[in-house]
């Protein structure tokens, strides 16, 4: 038996009522003039141009400004970040926790202004907003309370009746270097990890979603992190990326992201005399999702729906293509157009809304120009209607291909963009050959009612989080703790039991007594 989950929505923690309540609060907190810039103490103000924010769902509509850090700005803070660390990192552990704690009540406090910030900002929808809020408070949580027992020092066997106690320390100063897709939950999911194992931090968030990175800094402020302990760095990766990752100070980096920068930076931390510096990174997919003719038809499509459009598809779990068992592939192929249909694509604002706006647009115009490419290449199965309140904004019309094989596809496509792929009954090890071929190994969905088919492709795929007869999008922290492998990220998995260790440096004291 299967259970009707919804759990990407995040939306089940609330009831209707209260949901619609929700979203009049987070409607009524927005605003047109949020600001944000560097956080640096004691740093002369930058002399960047200060960037406009509008909204990616109505162009027409200011939401706010921020101002990069220039080069004075972001060395200002590696002085200070250096400095500021000995001191955090002596700082007991109960007490970093606790404040992270303290800033998870803060942020729930909080909840409707913060979406309206992701909706304004990011274009998150209502349930989007949600789940993105829920997953911050969740990491800010898992984090305090698993580095109360792994960063209290642990005593070692003796059998040679030396004492011998084990330490966890902060590295240093850590970059964390964060993407706009999930602007609230991994920045603080980063930056938390960071900060409890007793490092000192320089945020960057990314560019479109500035004001978001600034809003939760201040909040982990308020909460009680020192502010020299976290700073933040707006601007680009050419400026702030850059001068941080080539930085011999800098410990380690946290990064989500691209494949491309990912491997940039792993370059540049490679280039720099006299470190050696610890690169966690999380970066895109080519995910895929497996169906044979075993699989319901109905929860199928549900959750491929789910999969491949959540977020206008802009999560690095998204599906991107579904492998269909060719018995069941017209069937399948016409429900998914069905309820492709009734998707409603416009304001993210609107409770009803499913899909929101793209982030920007660059992203618009690289869907585009994949959708031109699909119309030489691939057959159109279905295309969402978008409304009308979608003129002015960024927005691309949820879209689904039948491709012959998967080496079509020669890039991840971030956006509500799936392709159909059939196979037949023979073809199973070509399904999962065309799967690992890609490089990437992020997430995988399997849809079958045959255990030994499950076991068959789980075991063989090499991917970092695949989920069974429901959705592959959503991982809830410290359930499904998530991340890639090859091409899709270097490891720990984030929300996991592992990720806080590579925080943290290790220490041995043997006393002969
Ligand atoms: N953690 C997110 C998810 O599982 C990543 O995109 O959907």
């Amino acid at each position: 038996q299967g259970h009707d989950r919804d759990n990407s929505m995040g939306i089940n923690l609330y009831n209707d009522e209260q949901l619609r309540e929700l979203a009049e609060q987070v409607n009524a907190a927005v605003r047109d003039d949020w600001r944000a810039g560097p956080l640096v103490p004691g740093a002369k103000p930058s002399t960047a141009d200060t960037v406009e924010v509008t909204n990616p769902a109505d162009r027409r509509q200011m939401v706010g400004h921020w101002q990069p850090a220039d080069s004075a700005v972001i060395a200002q803070a590696m002085d200070n970040a250096v400095a500021a660390q000995p001191a955090w990192d002596a700082t007991p552990v109960a007490s970093r926790a606790a404040i992270l704690e303290h800033a998870a009540d803060l942020l729930e406090q909080r909840t409707p202004a913060f979406m309206a910030l992701c909706t304004k900002e990011a274009g998150k929808t209502i349930p989007d907003g949600v789940a993105e809020v829920r997953e911050a408070v969740d990491f800010l949580r898992y984090y305090a309370g698993q580095a109360r027992t792994l960063v209290a020092p642990e005593s070692l066997p003796s059998p040679t009746g030396e004492t011998n106690t084990l330490q966890l320390a902060g590295r240093g100063v850590f970059a964390c270097i964060s993407p706009w897709n999930f602007p609230l939950a991994i920045f603080i999911g980063q930056v938390a990890a960071a900060l409890v194992t007793g490092n000192s931090v320089l945020a960057k968030p990314a560019e479109q979603t500035a004001l978001v990175g600034f809003e939760a800094v201040k909040l982990l402020h308020e909460a009680g992190v020192p502010e020299a302990v976290l700073q933040l760095l707006p601007g680009d990766g050419a400026t702030v990326g850059a001068a941080l990752t080539g930085d011999p100070r800098i410990a380690g980096v946290v990064f989500t992201g691209s494949n491309g920068t990912a491997l940039a930076i792993n370059r540049a931390l490679a280039a720099r005399d006299g470190a050696i510096g610890t690169l966690i990174a999380e970066t895109g997919g080519q995910n895929a999702l497996v169906a044979d003719s075993s699989a319901l038809p109905e929860q199928l499509i549900k959750d491929a729906m789910a999969s491949a459009f959540t977020s206008a598809g802009q999560r690095c779990s998204a599906a991107r293509v579904l492998f269909v068992q060719d018995d069941i592939a017209d069937k399948v192929i016409t429900m998914l157009a069905g309820a492709m249909a009734e998707l409603k694509v416009g304001d993210p604002g609107q409770l009803s809304t499913d899909v929101g706006p793209v982030i920007d647009a660059d992203a618009l115009g690289m869907l585009d120009r994949h959708a031109e490419r699909m119309q030489d290449e691939a057959r159109l199965i279905a295309q969402a209607a978008t409304g009308e309140d979608t003129a002015h904004g960024t927005f691309f019309a949820p879209r689904a291909w039948e491709l012959k094989s998967l080496s079509q596809l020669d890039r991840e496509n971030f956006g509500p963009a799936l392709h159909v792929i059939r196979w037949k009954a023979d073809e199973l090890d070509q399904v999962i050959d065309a799967i690992n071929t890609t490089g990437y190994g992020l997430t995988l969905g399997i849809h079958s009612r045959i255990d030994e088919t499950v076991d068959y492709i789980a075991s063989r795929a090499k991917v970092g989080n695949v989920y069974v007869n429901r959705n592959q999008v959503g991982a809830v922290v410290g359930v499904q703790p998530f991340g890639g492998q090859r091409l899709s990220g270097t490891g720990p998995k984030a929300g996991g039991p592992h990720y806080l260790p590579r925080f943290a440096t290790e220490k041995v004291i043997t006393i002969n007594t």
